[in-house]
């Protein structure tokens, strides 16, 4: 007898659900550049009108951040009793396609997962000052576990990278001040308040407090600001995750990698901040793999700490789910699984 699992298709408050999730991912600048296609599996596709050309003119973080809302829906639907079985860059002649995602009906999720599904709902990016994350051993073990065998290295880089860290921060942000189109496209992404997309005003740094974090990519000035008795100087952990090689499917991976190390952090009441300015440069680039013990090509750092407003859900905002799902028509004779 066949006992292999059929692929079915959940009803649609499931897909929604699951993709409204999966869309509270992380992404460069708040970008969303993803769109996503429901017929008889779902699709995932970069979005390239949403990619930002003077930050990324590859395209490498927009399909990070696609790769971050791929993991969040996995999380997602894994927690609803789904699993997922993901074709990474299937076979198209749509360069755009990232994944197709079929379904199979599963038992409970573990402990592990349902938690993952929940951190969803609390994770945000702290660019406040933090303080170094308690029970960090613990921690990084359980990281170091998460990423074992996904093709990405994690890596922390302690405090002892800091100060050169710090030192290449400072001289990216000088060549950016130079750079007229970098500035237009940072500012055309933050604080459009009118608009549910980029960086708004109280998630980036006032003015006082911009500087505070020397590693970190520098945004106009917002309203975010250490309360009172808060950490006023950063001292986050710094992790490093990097790939052998710097394809697309390298690029997805990372972002599938990143999302679930920002969860489980969440999950452990840590905040955290993916930094990405130092992976844009050559020149900044190779510093990076110089202070990492491995060889592999440097995609995302993250701090990773303990700081006051930890544990408060994300004030960014993301574009309607009408924006970013559609629904295809079923093709004549299919039933749809609703
Ligand atoms: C590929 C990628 C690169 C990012 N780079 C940075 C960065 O350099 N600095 C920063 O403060 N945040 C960075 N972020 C975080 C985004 O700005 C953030 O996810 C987005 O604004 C949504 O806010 P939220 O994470 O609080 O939901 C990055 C996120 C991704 C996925």
């Amino acid at each position: 007898m066949n006992t292999r699992a059929v692929p079915t298709v959940p009803d649609r408050r499931t897909v929604e659900s699951a993709v409204a999730l999966a869309c509270r991912a992380p992404s460069l600048h708040n970008s969303q550049p993803w769109r996503w296609v429901m017929g008889t599996a779902l699709r995932l596709y970069s979005d390239p009108d949403r990619l930002l050309p003077a930050t990324d003119g590859f395209g490498r973080q927009m399909v990070i951040s696609c790769g971050a809302a791929l993991n969040h829906l996995e999380y997602a639907f894994t927690a609803n009793h789904w699993r997922l079985v993901i074709e990474r860059l299937p076979h198209s002649s749509d360069r755009q396609l990232l994944s197709t995602i079929n379904f199979i009906p599963a038992p409970a999720p573990t402990d592990f997962v349902a938690r993952m599904a929940v951190a969803i709902g609390r994770r945000r990016t702290e660019r406040l000052p933090m303080d170094p994350p308690p029970a960090w051993a613990d921690t990084l073990e359980q990281l170091v576990r998460i990423t074992a065998g996904t093709g990405v290295e994690l890596e922390d880089l302690g405090q002892r990278s800091r100060p050169a860290l710090e030192e290449a921060s400072r001289r990216m942000t000088g060549l950016r001040h130079d750079d007229p189109t970098y500035q237009a496209e940072l500012r055309w992404w933050s604080g459009r308040g009118l608009f549910p997309d980029g960086v708004p005003e109280q998630a980036r740094p006032s003015d006082r407090q911009q500087h505070s974090v020397h590693l970190s990519r520098e945004f106009p000035p917002g309203r975010a600001s250490t309360p009172d008795g808060g950490p006023s100087e950063d001292r986050a952990a710094i992790l490093l995750l990097s790939t052998s090689a710097d394809s697309r499917l390298d690029w997805l991976r990372s972002g599938e990698v990143l999302s679930a190390v920002l969860l489980a952090c969440t999950d452990r009441g840590l905040g955290t901040c993916p930094v990405t300015h130092l992976t844009e440069r050559a020149v900044t680039r190779t510093l990076l793999r110089e202070l990492s013990s491995g060889e592999g090509m440097p995609q995302v750092l993250i701090r990773v700490g303990a700081g006051t407003g930890v544990g408060e859900p994300s004030t960014t905002p993301r574009r309607p789910l009408s924006e970013v799902l559609v629904r295809e028509r079923p093709a004549p004779g299919h039933l749809p699984g609703e």
